[in-house]
């Protein structure tokens, strides 16, 4: 089921919590709801759940208008933080309990409850209390719950947060799996940009309320629309250094510093001078010591060796950066390195705005 957002906004007493969404999620897609604690990602969820009534705007599921249909009449399912199971029910009461309350038959009930334990591998468990359960078994049951008449859209909060770690990588593939099993138009949310990158087929980033960007999760990390975006996504995060721009020989340089890039590609002339350079840790690449041009040069101040690569922090004139490298590069603490940046591998954003001035120009 197609999916659509038109100015969808919720007002809260004196917090305006979701600001004028424009949305579009295809038939199929797993769509990540990302940003920070208090963006309006939940807020966004509950209305599509039908718990809240939006503001204002319209809210689509394939042609129909459904601002005005009740959570029971959507065709949902949802799954929440905290999985909310039945305590004094089994995994298969737990289960069968959505078919139970629209009547459906004990015996049909019963078969497709334990379809769905098939589906999420908890089939051994049927007849175990949750309290008997990990807490990924739990969440395996709160999804064979969601799914279990068979909804249009799955609705999933924060389904991971309460796991370790590696439960938590764990489920979030078993969640792809699932979903793609099931062929279900889902919409996940999550605080974790990196949950969002690694299962979703789109993200749309918020911040207080309102769109950052909606794109592919790649395309979202190497085409960041603005400056919170690029932080937002990638850890360590991307460096973002000072620049000055000038217009006449369109090249960038460091402040107070002599180390200058010049760029590929004009910038619109109502931008400048003040601009911020954005280059991931990984799309440096060091050079040779006697390269003059467009080279940054920084001094070394703490070599970490992470097992896979090595992180450089070091300073270009006052400004803290990370730099990954490979694991065997003789770099030490102390070192003055020349750094390039891989092509069209650098972000330059306007200071005033934020936004990402490469892209606008393209
Ligand atoms: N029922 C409510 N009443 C008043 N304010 C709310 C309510 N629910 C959420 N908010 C506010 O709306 C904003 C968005 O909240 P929420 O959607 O829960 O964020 P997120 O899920 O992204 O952490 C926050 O400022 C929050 O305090
Ligand atoms: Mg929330």
């Amino acid at each position: 089921m197609k999916i659509e957002l038109k100015d969808l906004s919720m007002q809260f007493d004196d917090v305006l919590a979701v600001d004028r969404l424009n949305v579009t999620i295809r038939e199929g897609e797993l769509v990540s709801l990302l940003g920070p604690s208090g963006c309006g990602k939940s807020t966004t969820l509950f209305m599509l759940a039908g718990l809240y009534k939006p503001s204002s705007g319209d809210l689509y599921f394939g042609e129909k208008r459904v601002n005005d249909v009740e959570p029971e009449n959507r065709e949902i399912g949802m799954v929440f933080q905290n999985y909310a199971l039945y305590p004094h029910m089994t995994v298969l009461k737990n289960i069968m309990f959505p078919l139970k309350m629209s009547k459906v038959p004990k015996q049909e009930a019963q078969e497709r409850a334990i379809k769905m334990a098939k589906l999420v591998h908890i089939e051994h468990l049927l007849d175990r209390k949750p309290g008997q359960l990990s807490g990924g078994q739990q969440q395996r049951v709160a999804i064979a719950r969601a799914l279990v008449k068979e909804p249009k859209l799955l609705l999933l909060d924060e389904p991971l947060s309460n796991l370790d770690a590696r439960l938590r990588l764990e489920m979030r593939e078993e969640i792809r799996r699932i979903q793609q099993e099931v062929g279900i138009t889902t919409i996940f949310v999550t605080h974790d940009q990196e949950e969002a990158m690694s299962i979703s087929d789109k993200v749309l980033l918020m911040k207080d309320g309102q769109y950052q960007q909606y794109s592919a999760p790649q395309h979202m990390y190497d085409k960041p629309s603005n400056m919170f975006v690029g932080t937002f996504m990638g850890s360590p995060p991307i460096n973002m250094i000072p620049v000055l721009y000038s217009q006449e020989s369109n090249s960038i340089q460091m402040n107070e510093t002599e180390s200058t890039l010049s760029l590929g590609q004009q910038i619109h002339s109502s931008y400048g001078p003040n601009m911020i350079l954005g280059i991931r840790p990984e799309d440096f690449v060091l050079v040779e010591d006697n390269a003059t041009e467009d080279v940054l040069t920084a001094r070394v101040t703490v070599v970490e060796r992470i097992g896979r690569d090595t992180m450089l922090n070091a300073t270009i004139g006052d400004k803290h950066i990370r730099v990954l490298i490979e694991p065997d590069v003789p770099v030490q603490q102390g070192d003055i390195v020349k750094l390039g940046v891989r092509p069209n591998r650098y972000h330059l954003f306007d200071k005033e705005t934020g936004r990402n001035v490469l892209l606008e120009n393209a």
